[in-house]
């Protein structure tokens, strides 16, 4: 049984998780508008991956039955001043998903919820995965300090991206 607080906490995560699939398309938008198709193909993959992790929340609060509330949320942003400070955003925001998912955590080790912590273990794994890609991509384009041929090789490689729905065990 889900404490009320945990549903509240779930549900706002529900929200989080699409913001963070609406606020990747709207950078993939952004990419598109630059000409680096590959890069927006990262984001538009990266906007599928967190579709699905709000899927995982939204199943998980009907699995556990408690009652799924679906809430709105804000515009993202749609410019950046170039590519390092698009994936400093990022990044920054990936910050701000992990430190939601040890809130979540926090709060089922609390009220010894056992469920919801074996549920939330595996977004624990995806964040340090999600954060180090989101921070490799970051070095490389500070390394790179505006090289066209740099860009447009990265570009080449983030084109071959494609989202494949994470085996859960
Ligand atoms: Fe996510
Ligand atoms: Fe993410």
């Amino acid at each position: 049984m889900l404490s009320q607080k945990l549903t509240d906490e779930i549900n706002d995560q529900i929200m989080y998780e699409f913001y963070s699939a609406h606020l990747y398309l709207a950078a993939a938008a952004y990419c598109y508008d630059q000409d680096l198709d590959g890069f927006a193909n990262f984001f538009t993959v990266q906007a599928e991956e967190e579709r699905f992790h709000a899927m995982r929340f939204f199943n998980f609060v009907n699995d556990m039955d408690a009652r799924i509330v679906v809430k709105g949320y804000e515009t993202p942003p749609a410019a950046y001043a170039d590519l390092v400070d698009l994936f400093a955003k990022t990044l920054e925001h990936e910050h701000f998903v992990t430190d939601r998912i040890y809130k979540l955590m926090d709060i089922a080790t609390e009220e010894r919820e056992h469920a919801t912590i074996s549920f939330l273990k595996w977004f624990v794994d995806e964040q340090v995965e999600e954060m180090a890609t989101f921070k490799g991509l970051l070095t490389k384009l500070k390394r790179a300090a505006g090289d066209t041929s740099v860009i447009y090789d990265l570009d080449g490689e983030l084109a071959a991206r494609t989202f494949t729905p994470p085996t859960i065990v």
